[in-house]
């Protein structure tokens, strides 16, 4: 049987697609649980801490309600106000907090930092995204698909945009453990590290799915089963970074040509928060800049019938909730 107590959730490559399936069968069971009322806490008197050093809704609400469903006590340490990062190392917070909590979440820029706490900290730490990697955020959108098309393996999965970013790598690497085709759409300079696309490929032989690189928008979302992209530009990257993806990016974004390629009944996933019209003040000000209004994905695809963004975002509570359960549950 599959038993996770007491492990980290660092990235996807250590987990094998029997214990993904573990996770994802444990979270439609919470999901149904609370539904139906009738969920069993199995974190009282727990202590769960979540460590911050970017911004974040989903993520940090995720946690926290999920933690507080299962009876655990939560403190939030965002990305000022405690002395980590300035005046403590990881090393030294790491020592205190497992002193204090039975679990850590973590959301940074290294993703040595991660790994690091859950080294020095002899608790499960969960990643909350780092630069590298975005974990739980793979959950979410497995169980979505599930929920949708009633079944993973076979599925053609197209990742378009930055596919070198936190959630390119990741999907690429939740798709090719669960037997999905997975195809990335972007030019070759924002394709993933060939040493992580070969180990992918690999995967995908074990799990009977597949991984492409396709530096065309009309030609990979062709009979597109999901469709999913991401911000052109990340937590932490520089500013000075939005022309050049513009550029690269544009012929990528997701738009209803690219929906109308796919296959009708095609979903349109995104982790969020989205640029998908002008109603935040970064948008405003990259409209200014560049004169775009839609980004990754037009104000069209994002309201259309096609769109599951925000199942997707409440399935982000249900999937987190299963990773502390299953590591520090009773
Ligand atoms: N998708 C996601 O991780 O969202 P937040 O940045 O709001 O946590
Ligand atoms: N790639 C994005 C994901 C946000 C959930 C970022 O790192 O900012």
């Amino acid at each position: 049987a599959v038993n996770l107590k007491g492990k980290s959730f660092l990235k996807l490559l250590d987990f094998s697609p029997r214990e993904i399936r573990y996770l994802l069968d444990l979270a439609r069971d919470l999901k149904r649980a609370k539904y139906a009322g009738n969920e069993a806490k199995m974190m009282e008197g727990k202590n769960v801490v979540l460590l911050f050093q970017k911004d974040s809704t989903r993520t940090r609400c995720a946690f926290e309600v999920g933690a507080l469903d299962q009876g655990a006590h939560v403190t939030y340490l965002g990305p000022s106000g405690s002395q980590f990062g300035k005046k403590e190392s990881v090393a030294d917070t790491a020592r205190v907090l497992g002193r204090m909590y039975d679990g850590i979440e973590f959301r940074g820029y290294k993703q040595s930092d991660v790994e690091a706490l859950a080294k020095y900290s002899g608790v499960p730490v969960w990643n909350g995204l780092t630069d590298e990697w975005h974990p739980t955020q793979i959950l979410a959108d497995l169980l979505t698909i599930e929920e949708c098309k009633g079944k993973l393996k076979g599925l053609k999965f197209v990742f378009a945009g930055d596919a070198r970013n936190n959630m390119g790598n990741s999907l690429m690497v939740g798709c090719a453990k669960m037997g999905m085709h997975f195809a990335a759409a972007a030019p070759k300079e924002l394709w993933p590290d060939a040493e992580l696309i070969s180990k992918c490929k690999e995967l995908a032989k074990d799990s009977g799915g597949s991984v492409e690189m396709i530096d065309d928008m009309a030609k990979a979302c062709k009979d597109a089963d999901v469709i999913y992209t991401d911000v052109w530009v990340s937590m932490g990257e520089a500013p000075e970074a939005w022309e050049k993806r513009i550029k690269a990016l544009k012929p990528f974004q997701v738009d209803m040509k690219a929906i109308k390629v796919a296959k009708s009944d095609v979903i349109f996933m995104h982790c969020l928060p989205a640029f998908h019209d002008l109603n935040t003040e970064v948008a405003q000000d990259i409209h200014k800049k560049f004169g775009l209004s839609e980004m990754e994905v037009t104000n069209e695809v994002f309201e259309s019938k096609h769109s599951i963004v925000f199942e997707e975002a409440e399935n982000r509570l249900h999937t987190i909730k299963a990773v502390m359960v299953a590591t520090i549950g009773k």
